[in-house]
């Protein structure tokens, strides 16, 4: 291995107390519903509003492979007079939601790694959703682990993870930092319509951190060699939100349910698995790996059913679960987060020498692969 190695030494997670279980989720749901439709009876009547359907555990499951969610507040998301979270700004001077979560999987990462706050001189946060725009949560967290050095947020929505990895590893490469976190937190919770019975069951939050640095410097037995990154983006409206801080220049259209996370899923599907299998095949395959050697693929945790077809069409042929497991009857889809938390629960068990694939697919479209070698 070159002496330029860079590797991921150390991973961390953690996620907020509560879990909304799909059933839970819809009967708050559908007591909203019932609710809506009562409501609006005469509008209905008239055709002037169209009624709404009821969701099902089943259908999620199904659809989806999700059982579950962590989620910071469950009571505002369950109360059919309110269907968001209820999530109260902090004084300035206590740790924000978003950096509360990404500090407690630093903290975790760091100490996998053999490390403390002070050998960072890099935090990357990057994130689906910041919870403001300055100073960078990053810099918050940089503070509150005591790094050393610069810090500084990104948003690739899904690939948030994927594309800070890349960046960090190539600064490390380059010497303009010596030891990077990436921290990944999703408050996805905050930006989900809970009202929209085609995408209320998808998102959960959570985090996931790595500790990346060069090979030469690794304090443990066993870190993730880096072998290659490749990022792919290209336009599309199929997932979109258009919630900003222009928002307030249009106080009549602030609250309208595009300012809020929105997908056609069956386009984004049919997009989406031959663009991310293609990609990731020709990845792996330009750094002479042969696919069917590659143990594991952490693929981004969206849809159980998609990870099925993307792995079946990159390695040809179906895989067995533990060769790209899935986190979603758990954990739901946390964005950028996801295939890193796929990767700390999932690596341990894996033989020195062996290679996986981290990817992500998600808006934008974006899609990122980090190809990895267990030293
Ligand atoms: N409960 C019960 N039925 C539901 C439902 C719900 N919550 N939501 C939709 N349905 C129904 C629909 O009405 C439709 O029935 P109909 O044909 O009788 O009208 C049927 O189920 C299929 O709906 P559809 O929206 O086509 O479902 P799907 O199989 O495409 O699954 C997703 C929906 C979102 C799970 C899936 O499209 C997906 O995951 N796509 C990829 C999204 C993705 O990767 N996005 C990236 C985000 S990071």
């Amino acid at each position: 291995m070159s002496s330029s190695a860079i590797a991921i030494t150390g991973s961390g997670i953690s996620v907020p107390e509560h879990t909304i279980t799909n059933e839970e989720l819809c009967v708050g749901f559908n007591a909203y519903v019932r609710l809506f439709n009562d409501e609006n009876a005469a509008a209905i009547a008239k055709g002037e509003v169209v009624e709404l359907r009821e969701s099902t555990a089943e259908f999620i499951e199904t659809a989806s492979g999700i059982k579950q969610r962590y989620v910071v507040n469950k009571s505002g998301i369950l109360d059919p007079r309110i269907m968001r979270p209820v999530i109260e700004q902090r004084p300035d001077e206590e740790l924000c939601h978003q950096a509360e979560l990404a500090v407690r999987a630093c903290k975790q990462a760091l100490e996998n790694a053999g490390r403390v706050g002070e050998d960072v001189d890099m935090v990357l946060l990057a994130s689906s959703n910041l919870q403001r725009p300055y100073p960078a949560v990053a810099m918050e967290v940089q503070d509150a682990i005591g790094a050393r050095g610069y810090a500084y947020d990104m948003n690739v929505a899904c690939s948030s993870g994927t594309f800070a990895i890349q960046t960090a590893v190539d600064n490390v490469r380059a010497g303009s930092a010596s030891c990077a976190i990436v921290v990944v937190p999703e408050i996805m919770s905050g930006h989900l319509n809970w009202c929209d019975r085609d995408s209320h069951f998808i998102f959960g939050d959570g985090c996931a951190a790595f500790v990346i640095e060069p090979l030469a410097t690794s304090r443990v037995d066993q870190p993730w060699t880096v072998l290659g990154t490749k990022a792919l983006t290209r336009y599309s409206h199929n997932i979109r939100n258009n919630g900003g801080y222009l928002g307030r220049c249009e106080p009549e259209r602030r609250d309208e349910p595009d300012k809020l996370f929105m997908q056609q899923g069956r386009k984004v599907f049919k997009d989406i698995v031959p663009l991310a299998a293609t990609f990731i095949r020709e990845h792996i395959e330009s750094l002479d790996i042969d696919p069917e050697r590659v143990s594991r693929y952490w693929l981004h945790q969206a849809n159980a059913n998609m990870n099925r077809l993307i792995a079946k069409r990159v390695v040809g042929r179906d895989t067995e679960p533990h060769e790209a497991p899935t986190i979603l009857d758990t954990y739901a889809n946390t964005a950028g987060a996801g295939s890193m938390i796929a990767f700390h629960l999932h690596n341990q068990d894996m033989a020195a020498g062996s290679t996986g694939v981290l990817c992500s697919f998600g808006a934008g479209y974006s899609i990122g692969s980090i190809l990895l070698r267990r030293q």
